[in-house]
C-alpha cells in the first residue's frame, strides 16, 4: 500500500516513466508550480522520495446537458465537479493493478472533497483509446460531445470503486 501525499519539491521526479512523455514532462516541469499556485493540485506516491505514481485534480463544473446529451428544462445547469487532468503510473509499475489503486485513490479524494455537493461529478481526460478504455473499465462514461472526455457521478463512485 503506498502512501499519497502532495508533490513538493523534496519529491524525486527525475527517474519517473510511465510510457507517455508528455506526462513525465507534465510532472517534471508543470505540476509543482501550478499545485504551489493551487491551480491545479498534484498528488504523488513515492518510494523512498522517488516518485513512481502521481495524479492532479482541477476545481471544474460541468454542464449537465453535455454529460447526458440531453436538453435540460432549465438550460445548461453547472454542477461541481472535480477534474483528473492527469494519472499515470511508472511503467516498472504497470499491469500488476497499481493502476487501478491509483484511480481509485484519486476518485476517493474526489468523493471527500464533493461530499456535500450530491450532484457532483468527477471527471477524467483519456489521453488515447487505451486511457479511454481503461477509464470505462472503472465505469467512467464518455460525454457527448467530447468522447475522450469521461465522466462520473460521485455517488455512483462511492457505491462503485472501493479501495
Ligand atoms: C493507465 C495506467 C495508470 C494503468 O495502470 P496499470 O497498472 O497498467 O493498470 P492495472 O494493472 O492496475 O489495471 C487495472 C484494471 O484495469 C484494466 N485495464 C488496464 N489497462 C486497460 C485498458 N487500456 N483498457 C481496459 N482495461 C484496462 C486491467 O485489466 C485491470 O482490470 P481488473 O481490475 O479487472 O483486473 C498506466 O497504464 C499508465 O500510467 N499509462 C500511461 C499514462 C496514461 O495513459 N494515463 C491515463 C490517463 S490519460
Amino acid at each position: 500500500m503506498w502512501v499519497t501525499e502532495r508533490l513538493s519539491a523534496s519529491h524525486d521526479l527525475d527517474k519517473f516513466s510511465c510510457g507517455t512523455p508528455v506526462f513525465d514532462e507534465w510532472l517534471r516541469h508543470a505540476a509543482l508550480p501550478l499545485s504551489d499556485s493551487d491551480q491545479a493540485r498534484t498528488f504523488v506516491w513515492s518510494d523512498q522520495n522517488k516518485v513512481i505514481a502521481f495524479y492532479t485534480l482541477v476545481p471544474h463544473e460541468i454542464r449537465r446537458d453535455s454529460r447526458t446529451g440531453k436538453r435540460t428544462s432549465s438550460g445548461a445547469v453547472a454542477a461541481p465537479a472535480l477534474f483528473l487532468s492527469a494519472m499515470a503510473l511508472d511503467q516498472r509499475f504497470q499491469g500488476k493493478g497499481l493502476g487501478g489503486r491509483l484511480l481509485v485513490d484519486a476518485v476517493a479524494r474526489c468523493i471527500v472533497a464533493l461530499e456535500k455537493a450530491d450532484a457532483g461529478v468527477i471527471v477524467a481526460d483519456a489521453i488515447d483509446h487505451d486511457a479511454r478504455a481503461f477509464y470505462q473499465h472503472f465505469g467512467f462514461t464518455p460525454l457527448a460531445n467530447a468522447p475522450f472526455r469521461l465522466a462520473m457521478r460521485a455517488r455512483d463512485a462511492r457505491t462503485n470503486l472501493t479501495l
